[in-house]
């Protein structure tokens, strides 16, 4: 059985992030969005994973090559037009053949590790199984109506007036029956090809569609907020690490606490920090403060600075900033530096190669 992940998408709800670099590879708690799905994937025992992706030149494929240092084997498969998730499916029919396989959106990130879902599937006889997780907000997701046992009623994209608050999570096990289900819609009121209106066209031509109601959180991590929420409940599940007590490591009057991770030739230098907080390689942290829930990526220098619940890439520099910073994501070559004085707080989403001065 093969899986695809779905990774195309223009991204504009997280730009300026992703005008240079694509949703797929963000980084959260210093792993990218994808190397999530992956993990998942692999863990249900699928080794060939396709991925969808808008160019052979994108740095996905650049980044992930054919999957040798995740132990899977990757491919690529390249949707020029963003014309929905139905049609991504669609351009996947070679890559699949006539088995059963999984669809997985990139951008989604769970707790829940679906096993018995993966794992029923293939034997139960139904057209299709879809992961549901419960949402606040249903008007923004696809809606699943279940009868009693648990099979799909009637999906519905984006409903105006939801008729539950179960949302599709971007996790869907189908059969080759999906392609003519595909051949068979028409684009939505948004001009796409929705993944959704091809399953109930298997419910509508009598097919059992299942459903598997997630546990735990689940984030479709497509805007700041969510990508910032994703990384703290990451790190909540960090396991317990004792403090560091590296003298070459924690210089001067440090204090770090326990569940704080240090990546190679890292340094602590009179700073405190208070984890769950994971910090990259070549980074320096000096006369800081980092508070939970903070991811900080490789090359990194943190000077005269506070800052918590936040996401710092690559070869970013936050020097001498007034106030704490929190809730906040810098991409890859952000400088946040002191120029003048400004209010307590600070909130950024800055895109790579931003220069800020305050
Ligand atoms: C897509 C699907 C929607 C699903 C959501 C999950 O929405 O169309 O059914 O609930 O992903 O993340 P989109 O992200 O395209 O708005």
């Amino acid at each position: 059985m093969k899986a695809v992940i779905l990774a195309a998408g223009k991204a504009t709800r997280l730009r300026p992030v992703t005008l240079t670099m694509p949703k797929a590879l963000v980084p959260v708690a210093n792993k990218t969005l994808i190397g999530y799905a992956i993990d998942v994937l692999k863990a249900a025992g699928f080794q060939d994973i396709g991925i969808v992706v808008n160019d052979l030149d994108s740095p996905i494929p650049q980044t992930l090559a054919e999957g040798a240092s995740m132990g899977v084997n990757l491919s690529y498969i390249v949707q020029e037009e963003q014309k929905g998730l139905a049609h991504a499916v669609g351009l996947c029919q070679d890559f699949v053949g006539t088995d059963p396989f999984c669809v997985f959106l990139g951008d989604n990130i769970f707790q829940d590790k679906m096993g018995p879902m993966f794992a029923n599937f293939v034997g139960s006889g139904a057209e299709s199984a879809i992961a549901l997780g419960e949402v606040s907000d249903p008007s923004r997701f696809g809606i699943a109506e279940l009868h009693p046992d648990g099979a799909i009623q009637r999906v519905v994209e984006k409903p105006k007036e939801p008729k539950s608050n179960l949302a599709i999570a971007g996790v869907y096990l189908f059969r080759p029956s999906i392609f003519d289900a595909i051949s068979r819609i028409k684009p939505s009121w948004r001009n796409e090809l929705e993944i959704t209106d091809a399953i109930q066209t298997l419910v509508n031509d009598g097919g059992r569609v299942d459903s598997y109601i997630l546990k735990g959180w689940w984030i479709d991590a497509g805007k700041p907020d969510a990508i910032i929420l994703a990384n703290q409940l990451v790190l909540e599940e960090l396991p317990y690490t004792p403090a560091i007590e590296d003298k070459d490591l924690i210089l001067g009057k440090s204090e770090v606490s326990h569940r704080v991770i240090l990546g190679k030739n890292s340094q602590v230098v009179d700073s405190v920090i208070r984890g769950p907080v994971i910090i990259g390689d070549n980074t320096i942290v000096k006369n800081s403060y980092v508070g939970p829930y903070t991811s900080i990526g490789d090359n990194v220098v943190i000077e005269g600075s506070e800052i918590e619940a936040s996401i710092v890439m690559r070869n970013c520099v936050i020097r001498n900033v007034p106030g704490r910073i929190d809730s906040s994501l810098l991409a890859d070559n952000t400088q946040v530096v002191a120029g003048a004085r400004m209010p307590a707080t600070h909130r950024f989403v800055l895109a790579e190669n931003t220069f800020v001065q305050l």
